[in-house]
């Protein structure tokens, strides 16, 4: 069994941070997006896992997540030259896959759930594909399954404009190696794209075994602002252990779930967790308030936060009111003059500059 995880594709929701970094590697209570899905699948016990990766932003993935030794497996990075859909990755990793059995995660995708019982489910049963399926409210932006009540799979459309269910495809897929020869026979769909999901129903047209599973727990696809603050917010509530190893001075407070790495400076601030603060950060005369995650190197003097996720060596200074549901770029600067809105909102990309005036 193998792991192929997707690292690839162009993250429009997600502009402007993905103009400038892969949206695999924004980080969800400071670690990478991608990092929660190579963990699950490493907690499965898989050893030998792909990446795919896109000519603009595979350095990036590559510098960040390394050879595997850190996690204690391998990983070999395949390129990906265009994003040409789900299904062409799986072709262009063919010669990683061979003619094993995998797992495919979408990189941007985090789910609640261990992957083991999905996996053990997948073997025992001997099935070409084991799918997910999740409740949603917004049915038309995924890959849409129409199942009978005994919840065999009938139908499987991607972004159906009149979709036969509200149960959309999880981005994490079980495969045999019958998928090679299903994505052999798909056409690009009208997005241009080689749907992974047309592959299925291909598999499904030739009466192969297919099988869904609900899933239970959350589940949170990041492409996009608010989804990205939602899943900070999940995984800060879920998942954060309180632990301060950097410098916090007499005059600040610290309440709740807090995390401070080391080599960081807190002097005459209030942190109301769960926050989580990484190394070498300066924050003086601040207010950060619940679901906050500040990343490494980050500056934040007289400013007062909630909610948001500030990406590594930004700096906020004189900013008195309070800044929530935003996300702030790497290395984004910024700064006011003197002007009292009520609230600022902001979705900032790396090395903006913004100041109020
Ligand atoms: C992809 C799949 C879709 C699935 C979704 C889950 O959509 O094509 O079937 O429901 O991932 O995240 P995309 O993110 O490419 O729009």
């Amino acid at each position: 069994m193998k792991a192929l995880i997707l690292s690839g594709g162009k993250g429009t929701r997600l502009r402007p941070l993905t103009y400038t970094g892969a949206k695999q590697l924004v980080p969800v209570a400071n670690k990478p997006i991608l990092w929660y899905g190579l963990e699950d699948i490493i907690g499965a016990g898989i050893t030998e896992i792909g990446i795919i990766i896109s000519p603009e932003t595979g350095e990036e993935v590559k510098a960040k997540t390394g050879n595997g030794e850190k996690f204690g497996v391998n990983i070999t990075y395949i390129l990906q030259e265009k994003p040409a859909g789900l299904a062409h990755a799986v072709k262009v990793a063919q010669p990683f896959l061979g003619d094993d059995s995998f797992i495919m995660y979408l990189g941007d995708n985090i789910i609640q759930s261990e992957l083991q019982t999905f996996l053990e489910t997948f073997k025992k049963q001997d099935l070409d594909a084991l799918i997910m399926l999740r409740k949603v409210s917004n049915p038309s932006a995924f890959g849409v399954a129409k199942v009978d009540e005994n919840g065999q799979v009938l139908q499987l459309i991607e972004k159906p404009k009149n979709p036969p269910s509200n149960l959309a495809l999880v981005g994490i897929y079980f495969f045999s190696k019958t998928i090679h020869e299903a994505i052999d026979n798909i056409q690009p769909s009208a997005r241009g794209e080689l749907e992974i999901t047309d592959a299925i129903q291909k598999l499904l047209d030739w009466e192969k075994p297919v099988k869904a599973c609900t899933l239970e727990g959350w589940w949170l696809d990041t492409g996009k602002k608010d989804d990205l603050l939602e899943a900070n917010r999940i995984i800060l509530d879920t998942q954060l252990s309180p632990s301060v190893k950097g410098e916090v001075d007499e005059k600040s407070q610290i309440i709740g779930r807090v995390q401070i790495g080391t080599g960081t400076k807190v002097v005459n601030s209030s942190i109301r967790g769960p926050v989580i603060i990484g190394e070498n950060c300066y924050l003086e005369n601040c207010f950060i308030g619940p679901y906050t995650s500040i990343a490494d190197e980050v500056t934040l003097i007289e400013g007062d936060l909630e909610h948001s996720v500030v990406l590594k060596g930004a700096k906020i200074s004189g900013i008195h009111q309070r800044i929530v549901d935003s996300v702030i770029g790497q290395r984004a600067q910024l700064g006011v003059a003197n002007m009292r809105p009520k609230a600022l909102r902001f979705m900032i990309g790396d090395d903006c500059q913004v100041e109020l005036s």
